[in-house]
C-alpha cells in the first residue's frame, strides 16, 4: 500500500499507525482508514453528528471513530459488554485511555440493541442526527435487520451507515437481510465496498441516501486510487465504489 494510505486526521492516522494493532477485535486497518478519511471528509463539508457502534467490543474500531469526531460530538458504543467475560467494558475503557480518546468524548452503552426501541435508541444517543454508525452487533438476520431501523430512523441525512461482515464467509447469506432493507428504503444506495483484509478483518458495506452519493463516491475513487478496484460493484442497478488492498484485474 502507498505511504498516502491515510485518513488525513493526525490522531486517528498515530492511532492506525501504533495503537490499532494493540486493541483486540475484528475490524481490519484497512477499512478504519478509509472511515477515518470519511469523517474528515464529512468535518470538512460542514456535516456534523455525533456518532455510534453497534458492537463496539474493546474499542479497536470505535476508538478510531472517536478520534475522527470533531469539536462538540460525541461517540456512542453499544455492546452486550459480557462477552467473552464481564470485563469487556474495563479493558475498552482503558484501551481509549491508553490510545488518546477522552473520557469525555465518548459514552459506553451496555445494552442489547435488539431489544431497545427506536425511542430508546435515539435517547441513548444524545437525540441528534448521526453522522456516522458502525454496525457489527448480533449478526443473525433479524437483529441486523432490527438494528439497520434504528440506524436508519436516526442517520443524519447526509450520513453513512458502515456494514462489518458483508460477504463474511461465516455469515454468507447475511446480505440478503442488506438487500432487503434497501429494497425497503429506496432512497437508499450501496456507495461503496471496502474489501476484507482477511477472514478476520472482513468486508464492509457504506451506505448512504442516493442524494448524497456525490458527495463521496469521487473523493474516494481519487484519493484511493491505488485501492481502486476500477470495474467498481454492480449494486442493485447502481454501480458502487470497490476498495480493495490489492486490487487487480483478472488476466483475459
Ligand atoms: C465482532 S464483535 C465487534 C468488533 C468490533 N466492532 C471491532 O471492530 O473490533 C461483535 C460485538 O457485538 C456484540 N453484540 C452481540 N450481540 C449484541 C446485541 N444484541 N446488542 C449489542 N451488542 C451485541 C458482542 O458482544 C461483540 O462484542
Amino acid at each position: 500500500m502507498s505511504n498516502a494510505f491515510a485518513s488525513g486526521i493526525a490522531a486517528v492516522d498515530r492511532y492506525l499507525g501504533a495503537g490499532f494493532e494493540t486493541v483486540r477485535g475484528m475490524s481490519s486497518r484497512f477499512s478504519a482508514t478509509i472511515c477515518g478519511h470519511l469523517m474528515r471528509r464529512q468535518s470538512e463539508m460542514g456535516i456534523r453528528g455525533d456518532v455510534a457502534e453497534i458492537g463496539t467490543f474493546e474499542g479497536r474500531f470505535f476508538i478510531a471513530m472517536g478520534l475522527a469526531l470533531a469539536e462538540g460530538e460525541h461517540a456512542y458504543g453499544f455492546d452486550l459488554f459480557t462477552w467473552p467475560d464481564d470485563q469487556v467494558m474495563d479493558r475498552l475503557l482503558a484501551n481509549a485511555a491508553r490510545c488518546g480518546l477522552a473520557d469525555g468524548r465518548f459514552t459506553p452503552r451496555p445494552f442489547d440493541t435488539g431489544k431497545l426501541s427506536l425511542p430508546d435508541f435515539r435517547g441513548l444517543t444524545g437525540r441528534r442526527p448521526l453522522r456516522f454508525i458502525h454496525i457489527d452487533g448480533d449478526h443473525s438476520p433479524e437483529a441486523l435487520a432490527h438494528d439497520l431501523e434504528l440506524a436508519h430512523a436516526t442517520l443524519h441525512p447526509q450520513g453513512l451507515l458502515c456494514l462489518d461482515d458483508m460477504l463474511h464467509p461465516g455469515y454468507p447469506f447475511l446480505v440478503v437481510t442488506v438487500h432487503a432493507y434497501l429494497k425497503r428504503h429506496a432512497d437508499m444506495r450501496l456507495m461503496c465496498v471496502i474489501d476484507r483484509e482477511d477472514i478476520v478483518a472482513a468486508p464492509k458495506f457504506l451506505i448512504c441516501r442516493a442524494d448524497a452519493v456525490r458527495l463521496y463516491e469521487n473523493d474516494l475513487m481519487e484519493t484511493f486510487r491505488d485501492q481502486h478496484f476500477v470495474l467498481g460493484g454492480d449494486a442493485m442497478g447502481h454501480h458502487c465504489v470497490v476498495l480493495t488492498p490489492n486490487p487487480r484485474i483478472a488476466d483475459v
